[in-house]
């Protein structure tokens, strides 16, 4: 995709969030905290009860280096696999590239202040392994950290808590060029040095680490199906073994960044797991649905949890089963500080008398969905999905790390994306996430996808996530209506 490099002003202030809101009316009460609860007060008789998230809930956004940062072999950075596959005609919509993405490598210190505005006190966003190790192992590039160490420096000068995912899918191409990637252990065993360096240099500042994005993508979607980088498509046995050293990975970066970093550091995962969500809340149907929560995700979550595959897990793959040993076990289940979950779908799940004893669903064909054709909506994921990490396996510290939706945004003519779909979608998600706190299910924390629209992967700029709009041609960036519901629901810290 072609861009002019003209750098246009990225910055907004609350006021220019009001205009993008559009309308005095909404203005009025755009300035948070206590005069924020004044409004409340003079308010209260017109206004719903208010329905509160708990105090010191984290609000924040996220996003991901491949799909924001640009800068792709810039200051030593080496070559990623989705660089490789991205350059690869035809496996991105409309050939789209993050060699440019939105030049966040050279604009982070305008998008700190995009946080800022949208009134996020935690930012979520992943390190480049090559930008790291270009070549996977072996030297650091000190300019690649040396960007990490300003981010994450302007973030704290900005209030803004850094929580830093390792690895959002960007591996160094020339591990999967040496070793397949995830198919050798020794990815799983440079992974872990990788992280142990990580903590050395950024435990300082930084006290949440998520180990890695989303297994399923990376195992699943990268090695199984093909349709992500490095778009392989292996028989079921290696592709279990992958699986493997991919939670083996996590386990090996746990030790590693322990053994690293400072004290009182946090670690945990940032999975999307499968949520089964009763489709009638009833007990029999509730408890199908936790049944179905731990056997889909026994190859991710549930072993990084129990330290063991289940019985019909092993029993499903047979003889093509990963190969493991006892310890590879206790690696994979070392002790973890809170548990992250990704959630845009929901599996509708009943209970059966016979099999296992659930059934997961068929979406209707009217289903409503978001704007990627994955997307079906089911904002109840946002509470069965907290409430089954804590029920099942006791999990004390939770984050919800992304959640979001793609809409068809279109910037109107005074230049504002109106996105009253992106609002209902993340009220009702909100309203969810918000009946799991109020019943004492341990959610710390959300993450909004995504501060910005970026490169979202197979679609490339055609699909869009942000709070903000992103003017590919200018690169500029413009809160849209959603960046403002956003805000008052941080800064007030209830549903608004
Ligand atoms: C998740 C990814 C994230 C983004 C959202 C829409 O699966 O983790 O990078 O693409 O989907």
């Amino acid at each position: 995709m072609l861009r002019r490099e003209s750098r246009l002003p990225t910055k907004f202030t609350r006021r220019d969030l009001a205009k993008a809101a559009g309308s005095a009316a909404l203005v009025l009460s755009a300035t948070g905290g206590e005069a924020a609860a004044q409004t409340d007060r003079k308010a209260r008789g017109r206004a719903p009860a208010p329905r509160r998230f708990t105090s010191g809930f984290v609000w924040g956004v996220a996003t991901a280096s491949y799909q924001i940062e640009g800068a792709w072999n810039v200051d030593g950075k080496g070559e990623s696999i989705w660089d490789r596959f991205s350059h690869t005609p035809g496996k991105i919509a409309n050939n789209d590239t993050g060699d440019v993405a939105l030049d966040h490598y050279h604009r982070y210190k305008e998008d700190v202040q995009v946080i800022k505005a949208l009134g996020a006190k935690a930012y979520r966003f992943s390190i480049s392994w090559p930008r790291i190790f270009p070549d996977g192992i072996g030297t650091p590039n000190a300019k690649g950290l040396d960007f990490y160490n300003r981010l994450v420096d302007e973030l704290l000068a900005n209030g803004i808590q850094p929580f830093a995912t390792l690895y959002h899918w960007d591996l160094p191409q020339a591990l999967q060029d040496r070793w397949g990637g995830w198919q050798s252990r020794d990815t799983a065993k440079a992974f872990a040095d990788y992280a142990g360096l990580i903590a050395d240099k950024l435990s300082d500042r930084v006290r949440h680490f998520f180990t890695i994005n989303e297994l399923l993508c990376v195992v699943d979607f990268g090695y199984g199906a093909g349709f992500m980088a490095p778009g392989l498509q292996l028989p079921p046995a290696e592709l279990n073994q992958v699986r493997h050293h991919a939670v083996l990975a996590h386990g090996l970066a746990v030790q590693a960044m322990r053994a690293k970093g400072r004290r009182g550091i946090k670690i945990g995962p940032a999975e999307n797991i499968s949520i089964g969500v009763p489709v009638v809340e009833t007990p029999e149907h509730i408890a199908a649905a936790e049944r179905y929560t731990r056997e889909v995700n026994a190859g991710y979550l549930t072993v990084m949890l129990e330290g063991r595959y289940t019985d019909a897990f092993l029993a499903a793959q047979g003889a093509d089963a990963p190969k493991f040993t006892p310890d590879d076990l206790k690696i994979i289940a070392s002790p973890l500080d809170f548990v992250g979950i990704n959630i845009y779908l929901p599996k509708y799940v009943r209970a059966i008398d016979t099999g296992p004893g659930y059934q997961e669903l068929p979406f209707s064909k009217s289903h409503p969905k978001m704007a990627s054709s994955w997307h079906l909506i089911g904002p109840e994921a946002l509470y069965w999905g907290p409430r089954h990490l804590q029920r099942l396996w006791n999990v004390k510290d939770i984050y919800v790390t992304e959640n979001g939706c793609g809409a068809a945004d279109e910037p109107a003519e005074d230049g504002i994306v109106y996105d009253s779909d992106r609002i209902m979608y993340l009220r009702n998600c909100l309203t969810q996430l918000q009946r799991a706190t109020s019943e004492g299910v341990p959610v710390r924390g959300y993450f909004h996808w995504s501060s910005m629209d970026n490169f979202e992967w197979m679609s490339g700029f055609g699909i869009r996530f942000g709070l903000v709009h992103i003017d590919y041609a200018s690169l500029k960036r413009t809160p849209k209506l959603s960046a403002r519901f956003f805000r008052e629901t941080a800064t007030r810290n209830r549903l608004v």
